[in-house]
């Protein structure tokens, strides 16, 4: 096989069989051909998209480049949740504890944030000893014993990816659905649940601006989860808007945590809530512990409300080395000094939120990566109050700035300012969850 048949193969069109694929990626993972060769290879797939076989291969020879976790050691349904990114999106810090109360086995692989975007695997850096890196044993042990358990993805899960992403983002071939699909379910696949629920996000703040693009990797991801066995779902959420009221890391974590307080279903932001309840609902489903979407949503609920979700959490975050104390309102994590205060300038009412700016005035104080390398501030962050349609009364506080250094708190402030969108005239509310596909 020779690589430049392969990629003029593909340039022309025709359909590649899985074992030109895999001399592929093998080939690129093992530095046999050069960086420039996978770059055009890339682009023709851009260009000519691939088949649903070719998917399928491209994802299982980015698979089989790493370890596979032998999830069959767990005893009970296995299921997780994949997030496409945004801001604000802290849900597995509830989901995770609130679907190990309904039964399920839940190992999850996270990530960082970069961009606007935040990565769950930061958010669990504000707690001071969570341990997030830990050898498979030890996770699938913890996983077992509490029922839920979140690590960093380490290098020797689909390491094609890392390489293979590391180019697409230099080479204008990121937005691309079967080169997403093969990145997002290699990394999922390897964790091996028997249930994936993608919590796919669209809007301002996410890597899909629209639905009908949405849909087109909602059924990618879906036909090639299923072609490995996977049971799937994909719930299509509004990323329009900051998901609950917290943007940053310590704050967020806070957010999540108190949030599942026996009582604060009911008045914790109704946005989270929401798409909590319902992933978690769908992930009871999917993984056949309730097979009726209304019956698994009461589990969730009497699970949250009982407080066994927040006690699991406690377990949870204790065993992985976490020191947080439940009774305090903010769990002892470290928070900024000072909180700026952001006022409407007019009356009128919330029409719109970029959502990218929003997360990028994080990175202003610190909060948000520009590289993935970069160091970053966990403890400055937004509260962003209200929600699109709210009626906004002139100096009122939109937002408080949690800084330690007033003057970047300032230039995150205007940023702020700047990614909103007022009318005269009454708007109507987001929709949170838009769609679903299985
Ligand atoms: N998330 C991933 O893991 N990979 C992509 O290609 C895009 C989003």
């Amino acid at each position: 096989m020779n690589i430049l048949e392969i990629i003029e193969a593909k340039k022309q069109g025709r359909e590649l069989t899985a074992q030109q694929i895999r001399y592929v990626v093998d080939g690129f993972t093992a530095e046999e051909f050069p960086v420039y060769q996978m770059s055009a290879f890339l682009m023709t797939v851009w260009f000519n998209g691939m088949t649903p076989a070719e998917t399928a291969a491209l994802t299982g020879a980015m698979l089989e480049s790493g370890e596979q976790l032998d999830t069959s050691v767990l005893t009970g349904p296995s299921a997780d949740k994949h997030s496409t990114g945004g801001v604000g999106d802290k849900v597995s810090l509830l989901l995770a504890p609130l679907a190990a109360e309904c039964g399920l086995k839940v190992p999850m692989l996270s990530g960082r944030g970069l961009g606007h975007t935040g990565g769950t695997l930061d958010k669990l850096e504000a707690i001071s000893g969570y341990r997030i890196h830990m050898d498979n044993d030890e996770f699938l042990s913890i996983t077992e014993k509490v029922g839920c358990a979140i690590i960093g993805q380490s290098g020797s899960i689909a390491p094609a990816d890392g390489r293979i992403y590391s180019l697409r983002d230099v080479s204008a071939t990121v937005d691309c659905v079967p080169l997403i699909t093969a990145s997002i379910m290699s990394k999922k696949l390897a964790a091996g649940p028997e249930a994936i629920v993608i919590d796919l996000k669209t809007g301002s703040g996410a890597f899909m601006r629209d639905l009908d693009q949405a849909r087109e990797l909602a059924k990618a991801l879906v036909e090639t989860g299923k072609h490995y066995g996977r049971k799937m779902s994909v719930v299509f959420s509004d990323m329009d808007q900051p998901l609950g009221r917290a943007i940053g890391h310590a704050n967020e974590t806070i957010e999540a945590f108190d949030a599942l307080r026996p009582g604060h279903r009911q008045t914790a932001p109704q946005d989270l809530v929401v798409l909590t309840e319902d992933l978690v609902a769908e992930m009871v489903r999917v993984a056949e512990v309730c097979i009726d979407r209304s019956a698994s949503l009461e589990l969730v609920r009497e699970a949250w409300d009982s407080g066994r979700a927040f006690e699991r959490m406690l377990l949870w975050v204790e065993t992985q080395g976490g020191r947080i104390n439940g009774d305090l309102p903010d769990f002892g994590l470290k928070t900024a000094a000072l909180a700026l205060e952001l006022k409407a300038p007019a009356d009128g009412w919330l029409a719109g939120v970029n959502c990218r700016e929003a997360g990028l005035a994080l990175a202003d104080m610190g909060g948000a990566r520009r590289k993935v390398e970069d160091p970053l501030d966990l403890s400055c962050g937004i509260d962003f109050l209200p929600l699109v349609g709210d009626a906004i009364v002139a100096g009122q506080t939109l937002a408080r700035i949690f800084c330690d250094d007033a003057s970047a708190g300032q230039v995150a402030a205007e940023r702020l300012l700047a990614a909103l969108e007022f009318s005269d005239d009454q708007v109507a509310a987001n929709t949170m969850i838009l769609d679903r596909i299985q």
